[in-house]
């Protein structure tokens, strides 16, 4: 399948949580949000288990695959899992249409084993940090990792407020990555997740981030078109590249 894979530059992506979209009428709303300017779909899968919410799985996942497309081409969907265990799940994703799965260290034993699992079903792999989860699982990942995805809020639900000490983790996982980058030439994406609007997108990109979950700042808006361009104007006005 021909997807956005990463790039090797610093490329903004804007990925719309589905999770505050209409989900009586999913296939349109993925069309119109992408119409609107989105880049990737953002795809959250809660088990009422691991989080205390339950949402969509892989059948809805295969619903949307067909209306997720941009300028004629499979659009990215990016599948967050919330779930344990993790394993389960991933095959029956793949074969749905993700092309890039993520999921929390802690609710998979066998990390190694689960980001490996990913890979082989041909999606590209993250790992999903919590504001209180320390980085260490990064340590022997990297060369398995097309993304890392920093929560700004606690997993489980849309519309919560941006936590402020993300802004330093990010900045610590931007040098990490970079210093990685500069050692593989590979580059890892920085994806962060919760309570992303207009007024602060420009200060996480800054801080190093690279792609932007918004579900509530975009969905709640009857003008989806309205957000994204005016989320673009402020990365464009960022500073950064
Ligand atoms: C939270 C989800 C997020 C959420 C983002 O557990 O992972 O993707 O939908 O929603 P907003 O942008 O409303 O914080
Ligand atoms: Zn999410």
């Amino acid at each position: 399948m021909d997807i956005q894979k990463s790039p090797s530059n610093t490329q903004f992506v804007i990925a719309p949580s589905i999770l505050s979209a209409d989900f009586a009428c999913l296939g349109k709303e993925v069309q119109d949000v992408l119409l609107a300017g989105a880049d990737w779909i953002h795809f959250d899968v809660m088990d009422n288990h691991y989080v205390p919410n339950l949402t969509i799985g892989p059948l809805v996942c295969e619903a949307i695959r067909p209306h997720a497309t941009k300028d004629g081409k499979p659009a990215m969907i990016d599948v967050h899992l919330m779930v344990e265990p993790v394993d389960r799940l991933v095959p029956d994703f793949a074969k749905a249409g993700a092309n890039l799965i993520s999921f929390h260290p802690e609710a998979s034993p066998h990390v190694n084993r689960t980001l490996n699992l990913i890979r082989d079903q041909g999606c590209q792999a993250g790992l999903v940090f919590n504001p209180a989860t320390p980085l260490d699982h990064l340590d022997h990942t990297l060369d398995l990792l097309d993304l890392v995805l920093l929560m700004s809020v606690n997993p489980g639900f849309g519309g919560q407020s941006f936590i402020p000490s993300t802004l330093n983790k990010i900045t610590q996982v931007r040098a990490r990555l970079d210093r990685y980058q500069a050692e593989t030439g590979r580059y890892i994406r920085l994806e962060v997740d919760g309570g992303i609007k207009v007024d602060n997108i420009a200060q996480v990109a800054k801080a190093g981030a690279d792609t932007f979950v918004a579900g509530s700042a975009i969905f709640g808006n009857k003008s989806y078109g309205t957000v994204i361009d005016a989320m673009r104007t402020e990365l464009a006005n960022s500073g950064i590249a």
